[in-house]
């Protein structure tokens, strides 16, 4: 703590003087999450108060989908990332010319898109979803076109996880997260048999195999809520590492179990990038105004399901 309290206390004054929030992901390291992160949370709560805050600027502590989805929400705020490397295996999978040939194709299916996507997808796509609302998203979509197929790009296991509880049927994308898609039902077999008793939560990026044999499923925020609310002996996140960080942090008594992954996309985000990110200015996203006015129409779609 002592080499980085200087730092720490540098941002919260560059935060002060610079009129700027952090939003923190889930996925931060806990220095960042815990020390200088003025909102934290999953993709969806972070969304939401990328539109509430009353600052001026606002530094995603995240990757670069998250900031876009903050600069479309806030377009009058400035949105600044600390580092242009921080993408996604998911979002770099898909871009706008893949939908408009989707759309070509189906054109009768509606088509979510997962916000761990560009802008530019989101533009082309009816309505997002995160992945503490996916389900509730394609049944509200299929319900309004009145389909009893939905497309859902570009997690394929996400959309296949999504299957798994409703009776639409759902066309995919072969995307996938780096971190998520190493995990496997063997992983989970091995975990049971070295920690008797262990509860195993997971989230819904990885293979369904993985899911069905996991205890829980949900968002990063509904696995932090589930370990603060039931309280196990013994847990093991099947996700991102931080996140075991962060979570037994405020939950003393808990024994986390982490085999874990890490996503090599957050961790290029450092107290050293988000001092500097303040004090320059820099990267600061911006996006075409037409094409974040109709990705802005996709998310909004989203937000306006009751929560
Ligand atoms: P959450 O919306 O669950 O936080 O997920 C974001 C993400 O990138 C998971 O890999
Ligand atoms: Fe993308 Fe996976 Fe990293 Fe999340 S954990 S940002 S989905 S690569």
């Amino acid at each position: 703590w002592p080499a980085i309290a200087p730092l720490v206390a540098g941002i919260n004054r560059l935060k002060r003087e610079k009129n700027a929030v952090i939003l923190a992901h889930n996925y931060m390291t806990p220095d960042i999450f815990s020390l200088v992160g003025d909102f934290r949370g999953d993709s969806l709560q972070l969304a939401r108060e990328a539109s509430q805050v009353p600052q001026s600027v606002i530094v995603q502590a995240g990757v670069h989908f998250m900031a876009e989805t903050s600069k479309i929400l806030a377009p009058e705020k400035t949105v600044l990332i600390p580092s242009l490397e921080a993408g996604c295996s998911l979002a770099s999978s898909i871009n706008g010319a893949d939908v408009r040939l989707i759309k070509q194709k189906f054109p009768n299916y509606p088509i979510v898109t997962y916000v761990n996507c560009t802008a530019e997808v989101k533009a082309e796509c009816h309505i997002t979803c995160t992945s503490s609302n996916a389900a509730q998203v394609v049944e509200a979509i299929a319900k309004e076109w009145n389909s009893d197929t939905v497309i859902l790009v570009p997690d394929q296991y996400l959309a296949k996880n999504v299957a798994a509880q409703t009776n639409i049927r759902i066309l995919t994308w072969p995307g996938a997260c780096e971190v998520h898609e190493q995990f496997s039902a063997e992983d989970v077999a091995q975990l049971r048999e070295a920690h008797p008793g262990v509860v195993i939560l997971a989230h819904p990026e990885c293979p369904p195999d993985v899911l069905e044999v996991a205890d829980y499923a949900g968002s990063t925020a509904a696995l932090a809520n589930y370990v603060s609310e039931k309280r196990p002996n013994k847990v093991v996140l099947l996700t991102e590492c931080s996140m075991s960080d962060n979570v037994a942090a405020v939950n003393p008594g808990v024994n986390f179990i982490r085999p874990c992954n890490l996503c090599p996309h957050m961790k290029r985000i450092t107290l050293e990038n988000i001092y500097d990110c303040l004090m320059t200015g820099t990267h600061e996203v911006t996006i075409p105004e037409d094409v974040r006015v109709r990705a802005k129409e996709a998310l909004d779609a989203m937000l306006a399901l009751p929560k």
